[in-house]
Parts: C-alpha cells; sequence; structure tokens
C-alpha cells in the first residue's frame, strides 16, 4: 500500500490551494504582487501603499494612503508592557525570539476579554485592523531590540517620517540620508510576499483551523528564523565575516564545496535561473556601496557570486544582496531575519484573510512507515474498545 503511494517531500511541486496575492512564475523570471511586477514597484512606491496593496488588492490613492499612513503613525510607539516583555528575552537570546514574543505579547493584550476560542478568529474588520497594528509596531520592535543590545535607551517614533525613514530612525537616533531610505525601503518591499513560502503555508495552516491572526503570525515567525529560509540574510553575513576579503573567496570556497557545505545566499526551491528580486536589491546594494564609499563589499560580493555561479550553476537569492546591504546601513548582522518580520508581515497577513476568508481545515495525510501493529503484554481490551475498534477507517485529529 505504502509503495504506491507519491511522497513529495518537503511538499516540492505540490500545489495547495488558490491566491490572488501573488505570482512566482519561475520561467519567466518574474514575481507579481497582486500581479503588478516587485520591481515597478519597489521603484515607485513607499512602502506603505505596498501594505495597502496586497492587503485590498488595488494600490491606494493618495486619501487612502494618508489614512493608512495616519493609523500606522498612531500605532508606532510601543507600550511599556511590550517594551517589559522584550526585556524578559535574555540578550544573548536570538532577536527572532524578542520579536516572536513581542508579536505574542501585543496579541494576547489585544484578544483580552475573548475567552472563548470560537472569538479568537475575527471578522475582515478585525484581522485589517490586527494587520495594521502588527505592522505598524514592528519597526518599534525591531529597533528596540538592536538598541538593547547595544546598551542604548529606546528612541521615540517621529511623526513626520514615512515608514522606512522612521524605521532607520528608532533604530539609529539620527535622521537617514534619502539614498539609505531609497535602498532600504525597495528591501522591504522586495522582501514583503513570496506566495506559499515555508512561514506563509505555516500562517495559513494555523488560520485554517480559525486560531487567530497573532497566533499564525507568532508560527510564521518561528518558520522564518530557520537559516533554510528567513534565516539565510544573517547567514550571508556570516559568510562574508569568515571570507574576510575578494583575494580570500576562492580556497574559502574550495574548503567550503568539499566539505559540502551550502553557501547561504544562493539557491531557491522556486527560482532555479535566478531569483527575480535580485537585480533590483543589486541596485540598491551598489547605491549603497557608493554612499558609504565601500568599494571592498562589492568586491567580495562579486567574487564569490562568480565563483559559486561558475562551479555549481546555482544562483543568488534576494539573501545574498541584502545582506551586505542591512550590514552597510548599519543594522546588526543579528537584526536582519527580524527586518525581514517587518516587512513579511504584510504578505502573511495579506495571506492569512486570505486564507480565512474562503477556508478549509489544513490537514494532508501521511504514510506511515513505522513497525506493524503490536500489543502491550498482558493488556485485554474490554468490550467497549472492540466495538470501537471495528469503525470504518477514519481520519482523527
Ligand atoms: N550551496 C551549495 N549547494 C547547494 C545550495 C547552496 N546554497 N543550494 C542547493 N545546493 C545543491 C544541494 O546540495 C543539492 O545538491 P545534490 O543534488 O548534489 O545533493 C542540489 O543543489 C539541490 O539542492 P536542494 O537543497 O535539494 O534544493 P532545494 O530546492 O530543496 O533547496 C534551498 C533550496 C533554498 C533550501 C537551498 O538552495 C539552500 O539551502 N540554499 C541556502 C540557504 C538559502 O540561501 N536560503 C534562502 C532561500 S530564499
Amino acid at each position: 500500500m505504502t509503495d504506491t503511494i507519491e511522497i513529495r517531500k518537503g511538499l516540492a511541486g505540490v500545489t495547495v490551494d488558490h491566491t490572488a496575492v501573488s505570482k512566482v512564475n519561475p520561467e519567466t523570471n518574474s514575481l507579481l504582487y497582486r500581479g503588478y511586477p516587485v520591481q515597478e514597484l519597489a521603484a515607485t512606491q513607499p512602502f506603505e501603499a505596498v501594505a495597502y496593496l496586497l492587503w485590498h488588492g488595488e494600490l491606494p490613492d493618495a486619501s487612502q494612503l494618508a489614512e493608512l499612513r495616519e493609523t500606522e503613525r498612531s500605532h508606532r510607539a510601543l507600550a511599556p508592557e511590550v517594551r517589559a516583555a522584550i526585556d524578559l528575552v535574555p540578550l544573548d537570546a536570538h532577536p527572532m525570539d524578542e520579536v516572536r514574543t513581542a508579536v505574542s505579547h501585543i496579541g494576547s493584550s489585544d484578544l483580552a476579554g475573548n475567552g472563548s476560542v470560537l472569538d479568537a478568529s475575527g471578522s475582515a474588520e478585525e484581522n485589517l485592523a490586527r494587520s495594521i497594528r502588527l505592522f505598524a509596531a514592528l519597526p518599534a520592535i525591531v529597533a528596540y531590540g538592536q538598541r538593547r543590545r547595544r546598551g542604548l535607551q529606546p528612541v521615540e517614533p517621529r511623526d513626520d517620517l514615512d515608514y522606512s525613514a522612521n524605521f532607520l530612525w528608532m533604530t539609529f537616533g539620527e535622521e537617514a540620508d534619502p539614498v539609505v531610505v531609497d535602498a532600504f525601503n525597495r528591501s522591504m518591499i522586495l522582501y514583503a510576499e513570496h506566495s506559499f513560502n515555508a512561514s506563509t503555508f505555516t500562517a495559513r495552516v494555523i488560520t485554517s483551523t480559525l486560531s487567530d491572526l497573532y497566533s499564525a503570525v507568532v508560527g510564521a515567525i518561528g518558520a522564518l528564523k530557520g537559516p533554510l529560509h528567513g534565516g539565510a540574510n544573517e547567514a550571508v553575513l556570516h559568510i562574508f565575516d569568515e571570507i574576510g576579503s575578494a583575494d580570500e573567496v576562492v580556497p574559502w570556497l574550495d574548503a567550503a564545496l568539499a566539505s559540502k557545505r551550502k553557501i547561504m545566499g544562493f539557491g531557491h526551491r522556486v527560482y532555479k535561473r535566478g531569483d527575480s528580486r535580485v537585480p533590483t536589491m543589486k541596485a540598491a546594494l551598489d547605491t549603497l556601496v557608493a554612499h558609504y564609499d565601500r568599494p571592498d563589499v562589492l568586491a567580495l560580493y562579486d567574487r564569490l557570486e562568480a565563483e559559486f555561479v561558475s562551479r555549481k550553476g546555482i544562483y543568488p537569492n534576494l539573501d545574498y544582496p541584502s545582506g551586505p546591504a542591512y550590514n552597510l546601513i548599519g543594522f546588526d548582522t543579528l537584526t536582519f531575519t527580524p527586518l525581514f518580520v517587518a516587512s513579511r508581515v504584510t504578505g502573511w497577513t495579506a495571506h492569512i484573510m486570505e486564507q480565512a476568508a474562503s477556508n478549509a481545515l489544513i490537514r494532508p495525510l501521511s504514510a506511515y512507515n513505522g513497525p506493524d501493529e503490536r500489543h502491550i503484554e498482558g493488556y485485554v481490551p474490554d468490550a467497549a474498545e472492540l466495538v470501537a475498534a471495528v469503525r470504518p477507517e477514519e481520519e482523527v485529529a
């Protein structure tokens, strides 16, 4: 029986459901958010407008954008109790643990009073409001985490700055150059959404049980933490630090490939001929390299890419240019994956709302390959158990 079942490990190549949020086309190397190529959005839109697009299906007009911005700005400041919850996370824990804890805390405060699990999943309006709340709070969570690890006081948000400029303000305590704001804004847009990736699928699975949006986002954060998914942008910088300079690339790569190491920032489950987001992020990295006058970073980047692609035929993914870009801006390496959360929360919540609007419990089957049926020595089943045992086959949760 088991022999006849086709198992697709990692669900590779399996189509699970429809989605109108984004379309990944590996054949044409394109990524569309609600129909718009991501490169066009990154070149023309503020991140707030892309968040609106992902949630509503259309780009906002001027008044819709102004309304979203006003709401977002009103939720930027971190509540003292969320700050206190973050402070309980050990300073040497991974910042993703802080982010997960903070989102969980915001969720439990927001849902307080919803005593029954039946009330928690929320209406479409409630879920949109929850999405905006998380979108608005995440920059403060990420910025606070980096500052507390550096022993610095938190910086309060500024109402006169847009999302990206304010994010950098809260992290570094000074207004960022427009070149830096623009590169950062592009990275936020490029990371925002990518169809049924592991963390989004996790969020959809949790939503499918009629759990609440915050629980789904917390689960997604856990999935994103892994180095095969979001953790890769952080891992790219560890590799850059290990290599040191462009001159060391060849001996380093010889040794890494000889020991069968995975080179982080290369390869993709869906794109096999290059990640469509890389050229846009590489262009943003180029502007940062010029701004900070760091040609050494570009030399290492180019050499490692050329060597690895020529040897393995595996191309860079978005994490490859974004890791060094975030490093140049001044983010600590451990903060990179939390930045990914701040961006991807828009895509996750769009999927959560889509799943909720057309829900079916996600519950796949498995092919058992453990020991054959066996029994506890001396155990005698009673009559009721014998009756249960002959009921027709059915799935139990
Ligand atoms: N470095 C070295 N070898 C790699 C590689 C990498 N980054 N990515 C893939 N390969 C090799 C694998 O070792 C495997 O070789 P084999 O057939 O000789 O065993 C082959 O390419 C297929 O790899 P596989 O891991 O099965 O492909 P996948 O589609 O399941 O994996 C990733 C995709 C992303 C998990 C994989 O490319 C990877 O681990 N990349 C590094 C992590 C990363 O950057 N993640 C961010 C993704 S956006």
